[in-house]
């Protein structure tokens, strides 16, 4: 189906895309897209493996006396820091990765950042699954943290790069299917393997060798972006896969486009200092902030630790695992719904959409167990399996806004000159606060009880106003021509673009 695309661009007046959806730039995206299967699969299966009493016996004896003493506080029976450390440590790593890797994209390019992330990844599987003490599933952890840094520095941006520019929404949110089909299997398999004694868990770790194993051998077959290619000065290899990934030859204008970004990034020799600019603080506060609020929603003390919170509303095991798979695949399902409308009714509408039906939700389930949950009571099951069907309302509006759009908008909306330098922030964020919510949500559920629900509805509040005024829409915008079309004409954001300013204020 070729397509014309159309953009009234910046000061060079119109321009023409021309570019077919090619099956090439679809198996592709495709193909990379199996870095967030790596990222989904730790996420989901964190969680379960933590709820294992022979993992638990083994290397956290303490957290299984506890569990297993009738009387202990509902909302305190996991909460224990070197429990967390576990799932957590894992992010912190792949905090620092991140800016490791922003280096390695832009010298080496996306394609090798992403196939030393499935190794890092390979070698941080080995020593989980063999764990036979604490020290070998922490440094094996931190190993999966460093393949994750890696690999989602490189991916979101390689979709963006290689995408049309009108599904370039679509391509890139195939990075958070992934992440949401990783999950979904992490679960199915936490539920399937809990009755494998005493060593289901060291297969459910074993298996995130799978995706690994699926980007290391697909990275070696995918293309190199042809913005990286340019940037690195290959300038006929570029060009030719260009006209490969759009099928046709008529790309000279997108290649002129992408050209001269690439001469405009060359002249900045320091991209981390040029994103301390003045006019880099829309693009660097939007990618920063979409990650934190992304967090924020608390959707990860659901992904993290939904087996954990099924059994504190009362659910025995199987039964929670079960209740994660469901929450699972209603994560996957709609995460399908934003590939298909984000290119249609933008980034902003789905973020305000899903601010009110979280907010609801949230509140909602807060409301439903300060009122019935207590220390020592369970749900009852009716109450209980409301609270699973407001979990799912939950995630699914995460699933079609905050979850894609917190990879997609900063992947999209910073200039060539401070992109990777840039992305490297928001995945950081975006690591830091995981890891900010998997070390403390098990302790704040201790504390705050059912008050835990309130404080992430208190943040949906501040995010959706953060959306209404601040929020540029980025849909069917040419990745080249953000600055123009974007930030020099948004209400707010337009006086941090001023060319004179920026060099007033430059240290
Ligand atoms: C987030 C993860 C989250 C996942 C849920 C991702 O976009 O970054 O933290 O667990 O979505 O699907």
């Amino acid at each position: 189906m070729p397509a014309m695309v159309m953009s009234n661009a910046g000061p060079g007046g119109a321009k023409k895309f021309e570019g077919r959806i090619t099956i090439y730039v679809v198996i592709c995206g495709i193909i990379a897209a199996t870095g967030g299967l790596m990222f989904g699969y730790d996420i989901g299966i964190s969680g379960g493996v933590t709820s294992m009493d022979d993992f638990l016996e083994e290397f956290f004896p303490v957290v299984y006396e506890r569990k297993h003493k009738a009387k202990e506080d509902n909302y305190c029976k996991f909460d224990n820091q070197n429990l967390q450390l576990f799932t957590s440590s894992l992010y912190l790593a792949a905090l620092v990765a991140s800016f490791v890797a922003s280096k390695i994209c832009t010298k080496h390019g996306r394609r090798l950042t992403m196939q030393a992330a499935s190794v890092f990844f390979l070698v941080g599987v080995i020593l989980n699954a063999a764990a036979v003490n604490i020290a070998m599933l922490i440094i094996g952890r931190i190993l999966l943290g460093v393949g994750v840094g890696f690999a989602n520095q490189a991916v979101p941006l390689f979709l963006s790069e290689i995408a049309p520019v009108h599904i370039r929404g679509a391509l890139n949110i195939l990075f958070q299917l992934d992440v949401t089909i990783g999950i979904f299997v992490a679960n199915i398999v936490n539920y399937l393997v809990s009755n494998i004694h005493p060593w289901g868990w060291r297969l459910a770790l074993g298996l995130a060798g799978v995706p690994a194993t699926m980007l290391c051998l697909g990275s070696m077959v995918i293309a190199e972006t042809p913005t990286s290619l340019i940037e690195r000065e290959m300038l006929m290899e570029g060009l030719a896969m260009l006209k490969k990934i759009r099928g046709t030859d008529n790309v000279d204008a997108e290649y002129e486009e992408i050209l001269h970004a690439c001469e405009m990034a060359r002249q900045v020799k320091q991209p981390f200092k040029n994103l301390m600019k003045r006019s880099s603080r829309p693009q660097l506060v939007i990618a920063i902030v979409m990650q934190v609020f992304q967090q924020f929603t608390g959707i990860n003390a659901i992904m993290f630790y939904a087996p954990v919170l099924f059994q504190t509303i009362g659910f025995k095991n199987d039964a929670s695992l079960l209740s994660a798979v469901i929450t699972g695949i209603v994560n996957v399902l709609s995460t399908v719904v934003s590939v298909v409308l984000v290119d249609k009714v933008g980034r902003r509408f789905l973020l305000l959409e899903a601010c009110g039906q979280m907010l609801i939700t949230q509140v909602a389930i807060g409301g439903i167990l300060l009122v019935n949950l207590k220390a020592t009571n369970d749900l009852g099951h009716g109450v209980a399996v409301w609270v699973v069907v407001l979990v799912c309302l939950f995630v699914s509006s995460f699933a079609w806004s905050w979850g894609p759009l917190g990879w997609l908008i900063p992947s999209e909306t910073f200039p060539l000159a401070t992109r990777t330098a840039g992305y490297a922030f928001a995945v950081s964020s975006n690591m830091l606060f995981t890891f900010v919510i998997a070390q403390a949500f098990l302790s704040m559920m201790c504390h705050l009880r059912a008050g835990i629900f309130f404080f992430f509805g208190a943040w949906i509040v501040v995010m959706g106003l953060f959306v209404i005024f601040l929020l540029p829409e980025t849909k069917n915008v040419p990745i080249d021509e953000m600055i123009e079309k974007v930030w020099k004409q948004h209400w707010f954001w337009k006086r941090f673009m001023d060319e004179e300013e920026d060099k007033k204020h430059s240290v």
